[in-house]
């Protein structure tokens, strides 16, 4: 609990620190991107450990953040023929490929696509992205 106590408030360190030098619309878009990480570990230790477990110590990110921050350019306006989230259809027989199929995807990309490596997050861990992938999937079903 304290571990995720403390990841949870790296995250609000880290941005509060980084919002110093950016203007009042690039802090106010950075709060409401970092808002939901925050609420989801007062929530209870369930979806918290979850999103602790998910992410570097270096950098804890949910997935949900990991997609807005990186995926949803391309995920969710189809740009390049990215399947949208939310479309049932067109994720379906990619979910039917299983986790560990849209997990390396999501790592080293699609060869020939526009789906880069880590989606071009090269901050982002691996875990990172494993999450913004569960996030993708989970509101595509
Ligand atoms: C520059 C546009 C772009 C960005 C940014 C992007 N994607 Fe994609 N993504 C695509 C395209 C295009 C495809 C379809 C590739 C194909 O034809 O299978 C795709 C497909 C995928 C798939 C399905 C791959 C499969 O095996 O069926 C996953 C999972 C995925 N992206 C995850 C992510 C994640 C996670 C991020 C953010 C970290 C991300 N993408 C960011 C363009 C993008």
């Amino acid at each position: 609990m304290s571990r995720i106590v403390f990841s949870c408030i790296a995250v609000l360190l880290a941005a509060s620190a980084f919002a110093v030098d950016l203007t009042d619309s690039q802090r106010a878009e950075i709060e409401a991107r970092i808002a939901p990480v925050g609420e989801s570990c007062m929530q209870g230790d369930n979806s918290c450990g979850g999103a602790a477990a998910a992410v570097a110590s270096s950098g804890p990110r949910s997935g949900e953040d990991v997609y807005n921050a990186a995926c949803m350019a391309c995920h969710s306006t189809g740009a390049g023929g990215a399947p949208k989230v939310g479309d049932v259809a067109a994720w379906a027989e990619r979910i039917a490929k299983g986790n560990d199929a849209l997990y390396s995807s999501g790592v080293n990309g699609v060869a020939g696509t526009g789906m880069m490596a880590k989606g071009g997050c090269m901050n982002c861990s691996d875990e990172e992205v494993h999450a913004a992938v569960d996030y993708m999937v989970v509101g595509s079903q």
